[in-house]
């Protein structure tokens, strides 16, 4: 029997594993710089929370979520999405006091259960944040300023920032009858979903991925139209700062996304290198979310960029293999144990070093040592254990030089210095 993963999971290699690698380190320095500090939830949480909070009548309630009875009969689920069970930690914990401004990130895998394609699987991974405690303008900007700067920072020029508003509870009623109404006439043109989304929720009718539903999407009326006051100037203030931090962003009316609790700003960062799932990051304002799941009343903002899809963008400009320092080269029994201590001595000092003991002769190795990237290859036979000196060999020109058998610092100096001429330093 041959077992494989199961249908929507796969396991990231070496290789790619140092993408990821690369990608997380990013995040982390960045976030720090920006002053928000980690958060790491329960991978699975009570299954009512989610209805609560990403929406009972959304897509991923209704249809993605794995969910499951544990053997005391309590239902749990596999979190779709980060910000449900970072809103019930800051709450449970005590992390939403008055006055202060809480910023969180996180960065772990999430599950739905999607038709997996190219960019789309069912475990996945989220690199998001959350800001608890502002309902300033200026926080929506700084954040959405923050994530073009993680973009830039992995060298990614193909991102496009959309930005909306959908409103607050107040304005959203009289947008909601007006889609309705514009809608109901072309009911029989609408999917099964979108007919029963026209009864229930109308605004979910923008998460339907049906071609002819999106065509007639295009011809309902826009948001951006029934926002009130309060909302119109938020949004106004929001794209004020982007310019003042120099953010290029589109303004997209027709970006309504498919989770209940975001009021006010929303925005997506999509990459045209991505094919259909091509939406890198989405996010936005949640200002009564915190409340309706029993915490004192707190503004939030926040996003989630689908890491997956930020590895396969970054992969793009190349792998980044990590070459080691040094590949020991042993030629004998004697030399290969002390290979071996050497090996010990070097990674104490910081090098990355290989050897194979497997490895014999000296071309098979020295094969080897290129394989993997070596800068420098330190060879020890049973000469060189008689001299008292073993030879370090640069790859990249062969220049080679004697170095004291046994002094490992003087060693690492060495592989130091000729690995910084080597990339002319
Ligand atoms: P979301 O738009 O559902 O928002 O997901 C954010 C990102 O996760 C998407 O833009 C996409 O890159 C990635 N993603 C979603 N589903 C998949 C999948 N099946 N496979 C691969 N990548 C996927 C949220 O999850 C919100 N919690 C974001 C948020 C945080 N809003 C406020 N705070």
């Amino acid at each position: 029997m041959k077992f494989t993963a199961a249908k929507g999971t796969r396991d990231i290699l070496p290789g790619e594993v140092e993408i990821w690698q690369r990608v997380e380190a990013c995040a982390h320095r960045l976030f720090t710089l920006y002053g928000f500090r980690e958060i790491r939830t329960p991978i699975f949480e009570p299954t009512e929370l989610f209805g609560k909070s990403t929406g009972a009548d959304t897509d991923i309630v209704i249809k993605e979520m794995y969910t499951f009875p544990d053997r005391s009969d309590r239902s749990l689920t596999l979190r779709p999405e980060g910000t449900p069970g970072v809103v019930r930690a800051a709450i449970e914990e005590g992390l939403l006091r008055r006055g202060d401004v809480e910023r969180l990130y996180y960065i772990g895998p999430m599950f739905r259960y999607e038709r997996p394609q190219k960019g789309r699987y069912r475990q996945f991974s989220q690199i998001g944040v959350e800001v608890f405690g502002s309902a300033h303008p200026a926080i929506d900007a700084e954040v959405m300023e923050m994530v073009v700067a993680l973009f830039t920072s992995l060298g990614i020029e193909s991102a496009r920032l959309m930005v909306n508003s959908v409103g607050h509870p107040g304005c959203r009623p009289a947008y909601r009858e007006a889609l309705r109404a514009a809608l109901l006439p072309r009911s029989d043109e609408l999917c099964a979903d979108c007919r029963r989304r026209l009864d229930v929720n109308p605004l979910r009718i923008f998460d339907c991925k049906v071609p002819e539903c999106g065509r007639i999407r295009q011809e309902a009326p826009v948001i951006l139209d029934y926002l009130c006051q309060e909302c119109g100037d938020h949004l106004r203030q929001v794209r004020e700062c982007l310019e003042a931090l120099e953010v290029p962003h589109d303004l997209n009316p027709r970006l309504v996304r498919g989770l209940d609790y975001y009021t006010r700003t929303t925005f997506e960062v999509a990459s045209d290198r991505l094919g259909a799932q091509n939406a890198l990051c989405g996010g936005g304002r949640y200002d009564d979310l915190v409340a309706s799941m029993g915490g004192p009343p707190t503004p939030g903002f926040g996003f989630a960029i689908g890491a997956d899809r930020l590895v396969m963008v970054v992969a793009e400009k190349g792998a980044c293999p990590v070459p080691a320092d040094v590949y020991i080269v042993h030629l004998g029994d004697a030399a290969l144990k002390e290979a071996l201590s050497a090996a010990r001595h070097l990674r104490r000092r910081g090098l990355t070093t290989r050897l194979d003991p497997d490895a014999r002769d000296m071309k098979k190795q020295m094969a080897k040592a290129s394989a993997w990237g070596a800068r420098q290859a330190l060879i020890i036979g049973e000469q060189e254990l008689t001299r008292g000196a073993y030879a370090l060999k640069r790859l990249a020109d062969g220049r080679q030089v004697d170095v004291p058998a046994g002094n490992w610092d003087e060693i690492k100096r060495e592989v130091a210095h000729g690995g910084q001429d080597a990339l002319g330093a």
